[in-house]
């Protein structure tokens, strides 16, 4: 595991790969395969920088077993996104992902729908948060990009944050382009922001992105690493998980 967190002034920001849709695939037939597993392992051969696991309470995807093999294999970073909950608190200490990214969760959304209310549980979050830092993982928070769940975030101590480009990347698919130059504006005011409230937080995003829509946001200066599932699994169905991969990262140059 690479515990380090260089690049941080890289201009391209790192991207982490969100393997949860193999899982997906998977449940769906109740079958042991494909595996989100080997998935892990073509994707860091293919260059991904981290790989992104969400373990949800319903366990619609990923299982508990994933969660166990892939920290045990992973050669980068697992960030391990979850709900903030006691349960999910006992099994990220167990396992000891580099990252855990908190995450809002509604068991009859189709993924996650909007960014954790941070500004709404500053007090609660921030214990919850000290006991994975006490455990020697580091946090990270998926907010919506706004400077009061930025300084929420910031109050709390977290080590990272994570911008929703969901509202972005939905303009997009509408064909609404000044509502998708708005939603670019309000991530790029939230990652200066963020930078001037708190200069040691890493900015990271997600949510929604397609190597159409994914080069305004790789451009933005100060993103450490975008997270990005859907559409690399989307892609891959047609040329393959690791040229998925590659084609995902020349579109963020
Ligand atoms: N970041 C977070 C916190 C998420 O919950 C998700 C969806 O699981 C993603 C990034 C990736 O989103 P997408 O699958 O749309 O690329």
């Amino acid at each position: 595991m690479n515990n380090s967190l260089e690049n941080l002034a890289e201009k391209t920001p790192l991207l982490g790969v969100n393997i949860d849709h193999v899982a997906t695939l998977r449940q769906a037939r109740g079958v042991d395969y494909p595996s989100p597993l080997a998935a892990m392992l073509v994707s860091e051969q293919a260059g991904a920088d981290g790989i992104t696991i969400h373990l949800r309470e319903d366990r619609r995807h990923i299982q508990d077993a994933d969660v166990y093999e892939i920290a045990k294999q992973v050669t980068t970073r697992l960030n391990l996104e979850m709900a903030a909950t006691d349960e999910m608190l006992a099994i990220a200490c167990e396992v000891q992902p580099f990252w855990v990214c908190l995450v809002p969760e509604k068991r009859a959304e189709l993924t996650t729908e909007g960014g954790l209310d941070v500004a709404g549980q500053v007090k609660w979050l921030a214990d919850y948060i000290n006991k994975l830092q006490a455990a020697g993982i580091k946090v990270s928070l998926f907010i919506d990009p706004t400077e009061t769940q930025i300084n929420a975030a910031v109050a709390c101590k977290a080590d990272a944050i994570e911008l929703h480009t969901g509202a972005y990347a939905e303009k997009g698919l509408a064909d609404d382009s000044n509502g998708q130059n708005a939603e670019l504006s309000r991530i790029k005011h939230a990652v200066s922001y963020a930078q001037q409230a708190d200069s040691q937080l890493l900015i990271n995003a997600g949510h929604g992105l397609t190597r159409d829509n994914v080069k305004a946001i790789a451009q933005i200066a100060g993103i450490y690493e975008l997270n990005i599932g859907h559409a690399l699994i989307a892609d891959a169905v047609f040329v393959g998980l690791a040229q998925a991969i590659a084609d995902m990262k020349a579109a963020m140059q």
